[in-house]
């Protein structure tokens, strides 16, 4: 559910490669493009409707869910009534986005999506007996916990709604595992680095943009000092760790959330890594809200449970990210210029 966003897509096709095109369902509430609709199955699922949701279960015998539906962090700041009801934007500008979609009438004192439908996948997984995996972030943390480097289990007590409503989930889904056996997974994972959708929303989106900007000859404006370390994960590592956390035998997960992680680096430190490629990239450092979510978060993040427990273990540091990026960006741009076609 919620699979036309940054990682939805992504794990739809690594699942289908997997498991066959006809045996992965994606859903979301947008119009999906001519692509993804043309790509395999694809409905209309929204979170918060119980009966659409019995309904697709049912008729599609399906037997894992996904939920990937969420208001990311800086968008969450700016919209608490929002983030509690639906947590998504529809009029949020991600490329896939179909801006005609209505915007939900919000009514601020009844919450819904980020809780309400969190509730409803549980319940659904429980009722049909689903595996089920909730995706958690570097933002379930906050300045009480030890930022350098933050446990598995250490004290959670974040000071954005997104982190409140990913600790709510965390501890339901758990909940749930203990109290009715549901097969609950969830990974907590650090910024995410794709160059497949444009960033927006998240407090670690200027590590996608500086991409975009240095190929497209654009100064960075940055809105994080130059020192500021998060956690940080491309696109492929994070995929990977999610289906092998997905197939891991049971006997094997000590916990029902795992932290994963990468690498961890500065604005400065990405900078020097992208300028090695496009060495005129220009970058102005101008702080702004975001730098107040940043300063509570992990800067490095203790993933060790997850390499000891299910063998996880990276692939891209950041030299290879940085290469895997502009390889991309680089297909995607002769693409659309032979799409374009010639002398246009
Ligand atoms: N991208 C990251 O860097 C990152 C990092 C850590 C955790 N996560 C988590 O991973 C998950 C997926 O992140 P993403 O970046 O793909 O998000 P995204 O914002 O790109 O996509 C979310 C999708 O949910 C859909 N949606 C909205 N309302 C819905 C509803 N009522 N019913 C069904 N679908 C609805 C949207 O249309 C959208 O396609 C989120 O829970 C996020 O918190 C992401």
């Amino acid at each position: 559910m919620g699979s036309l966003g940054q990682l939805g897509m992504g794990l739809a096709k690594l699942l289908r490669g997997k498991y066959g095109t006809q045996n992965v369902i994606m859903s979301d509430i947008v119009k999906p493009s001519k692509d993804i609709a043309h790509s395999g199955p694809y409905v209309f699922a929204d979170i918060l409707d119980f009966k659409c949701l019995q309904e697709i279960v049912v008729t599609y015998r399906i037997d894992w869910l996904v939920h990937f539906s969420a208001l990311l962090s800086a968008i969450g700041e700016q919209n608490v009534p929002l983030a509690i009801r639906v947590n998504i934007d529809p009029s949020f500008p991600r490329v896939n986005i179909d801006p005609s979609f209505p915007r939900v009438n919000i009514d601020p004192s009844f919450p819904r999506v980020n809780i309400e439908g969190l509730h409803n996948v549980m319940e659904l997984s429980k009722q049909y007996n689903l595996r089920v995996f909730v995706p958690s972030t570097i933002g379930a943390f906050g300045p009480d916990s030890p930022r350098n480097p933050t446990p598995n289990l250490t004290i959670q007590r974040p000071r954005t709604i997104y982190g409140v409503s990913k600790v709510h989930a965390e501890l339901l889904g758990e909940y749930y595992h203990h109290r009715f056996g549901l097969d609950f997974r969830c990974l907590r994972f650090p910024g995410v680095i794709s160059a497949d959708t444009m960033p927006g929303g998240g407090t670690t989106d200027y590590a996608v943009q500086v991409f975009h900007d240095a190929m497209e000859g654009r100064m960075l404006e940055c809105y994080l000092r130059p020192t500021t370390r998060l956690p940080m994960m491309y696109i492929d590592d994070c995929l990977r760790s999610l289906w092998e956390m997905l197939v891991a035998p049971s006997d094997k997960l000590k916990r029902r959330t795992y932290n994963v992680t990468a690498m961890s680096f500065s604005p400065e430190e990405i900078v020097a890594a992208v300028r090695r490629h496009h060495p005129d990239l220009h970058v102005t450092y101008k702080p702004d809200s975001r730098q107040n979510i940043a300063d509570t978060w992990p800067e490095v993040f203790d993933d060790s449970e997850a390499r000891w427990d299910w063998g996880w273990q990276h692939h891209y540091d950041l030299e290879a990210m940085c290469e895997a990026m502009f390889a991309s960006l680089k297909q995607q741009q002769q693409q659309a210029q032979g799409e374009a076609g010639p002398g246009r």
